[in-house]
């Protein structure tokens, strides 16, 4: 295993512990013993400020769809910061930015821009409940959507709390969470069309709407299927509600997002990540009837929203620009990368005979220390052996020059090519092997305690 340098990191990180809680502002860029710096980031690759340069397969948790710095944005943006950041006016390059993912989404009639994934999927549960006067929200086990109250329930359900496959509990990810929340919050398996109708049933004339993510990362990142789809999309036209995609991290799959693999299409559908070019964003876009709750001219606004820094001209520079330079052409190309990389992850999967798996849809892709592609979130739920496992190759993978999140996760960017797979491929390869040797070594010390 490569040595590598991190004085500076473990300086920054002592200070940083005297003010952050923890050393971090957010806990996906916290490691053990102490995160690393970054420094500067170009293309595919980025450096950490002890100068060791890495292979970015997380970029930024599936947010750039780009690398780092790519020149156009800089261009753009360098030019927009001179014009000003934030001003208490609207600009044109919202609006022509809202032109042109309107044009590229079917049902996008009206989009509007907010901050954060979190905020965009708050937004959607709350014009849902705005446009069907109903409480209640409908979510997958597991599914990770931010960290508004009704979104995270069940988002990190275990063994010990999370009750039947069939009839999953509520279950609250932060301490002194409402009673109310968790009953407001009706939780499915995902795609077991069955249980999750009759979980829906029992709820009747109270649900706002479905919140589905059409890949969940945290499920097993396996794509919803269109049975599933369809039938949850039939049970809210049955029942006065309306079905709300996360393609927070999934518009990145199709040129028009995730939600053009199905014959039947959202109300509402949040974005994030990709759109921002780079800087904060979200979005929320959907059919104008529904979206109408946001409408200031209204005589009553039945979903009155605002936020500072929605639609700040430089995340709408930036997001105009990155989204413009990835057509139709450059989704296709990314995907194929993708299933490349899974096909030779595979292999070496074979080739190591590590008991592992490969999953996911174009340009996403996660590892499991499964024999199979996990079905649902209890599936993917990882058993301790398997954490360790886990922990060993992206700790190996981290030291010899690739980044990937830390779910073992990879998104890929648009300066990738075949020369990045293969040493994507080759670095796991050699961590398959590692994280075997750990997995046996431990087995020996469990067994001899
Ligand atoms: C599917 C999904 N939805 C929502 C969010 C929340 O987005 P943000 O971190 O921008 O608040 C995330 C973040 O990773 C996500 O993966």
């Amino acid at each position: 295993m490569k040595t590598e340098k991190s004085d500076r990191s473990r300086k920054l990180y002592e200070r940083a512990k005297r003010v952050l809680p923890g050393g971090v502002s957010r806990n996906a860029v916290f490691t053990r013993p102490h995160p690393t710096y970054g420094m500067t980031g170009a293309g595919c690759y980025v450096t950490d400020v002890d100068g060791n340069r890495r292979l970015d397969f997380a970029n930024n948790v599936a947010s750039l769809i780009h690398g780092h710095a790519h020149p156009a944005i800089v261009e753009a943006v360098t030019q927009q910061l001179r014009q000003g950041t934030a001003i208490n006016l609207t600009s044109e390059v919202e609006v022509a930015y809202a032109e042109y993912l309107t044009a590229r989404s079917e049902c996008f009639d009206k989009i509007r821009f907010v901050n954060s994934g979190t905020e965009a999927i708050m937004c959607c549960l709350k014009a849902a409940r705005a446009y069907t006067e109903k409480p209640k929200i409908a979510k997958v086990e597991g599914s990770y959507h931010g960290i508004y109250d009704y979104a995270e329930v069940s988002q990190a359900s275990t063994p010990k709390d999370w009750g039947e496959a069939d009839h999953p509990y509520s279950v609250p990810v932060v301490r002194g969470t409402s009673s109310s929340v968790l009953e407001e919050v009706i939780v499915i398996p995902f795609n077991d069309t069955e249980h999750a109708l009759s979980l829906l049933d029992e709820h009747t004339g109270q649900i706002a709407c479905v919140l589905v993510d059409p890949l969940p990362h945290r499920v097993g990142m396996s794509p919803a299927s269109a049975e599933f789809v369809e039938a949850l999309h039939g049970w809210t036209r049955q029942n006065d509600a309306l079905l709300v995609f996360d393609e927070v991290i999934t518009y990145r799959l199709e040129y028009g997002g995730a939600q053009d693999w199905y014959n039947v299409k959202p109300d509402l559908t949040a974005l994030g990540k990709i759109i921002g070019g780079g800087f904060p964003v979200g979005a929320i876009a959907g059919s104008s009837e529904v979206m109408e709750v946001l409408n200031p001219l209204a005589d009553k606004v039945l979903f009155p929203h605002s936020g500072t820094f929605s639609a700040n001209p430089v995340t709408m520079t930036a997001g105009y620009t990155a989204m413009r330079l990835f057509g139709a052409g450059e989704v296709a190309r990314l995907n194929a990368l993708g299933d490349i990389a899974r096909k030779q992850i595979a292999e070496a999967i074979e080739s190591t005979g590590i008991p592992a798996c490969v999953s996911g849809a174009g340009s996403l892709l996660r590892i499991h220390m499964k024999p199979s592609p996990p079905r649902n979130y209890r599936e993917a739920y990882p058993a301790p052996s398997e954490t360790r496992m886990i922990r060993t190759l992206l700790d190996y993978m981290f030291r010899n020059g690739v980044m990937m999140i830390n779910t073992c996760s990879c998104a890929l960017s648009t300066p990738m090519t075949q020369k990045e797979i293969d040493i994507l491929t080759e670095t796991l390869h050699e961590g398959f092997l590692k994280a075997r040797e750990a997995a046996s070594e431990s087995s020996v010390a469990v067994s001899v305690q």
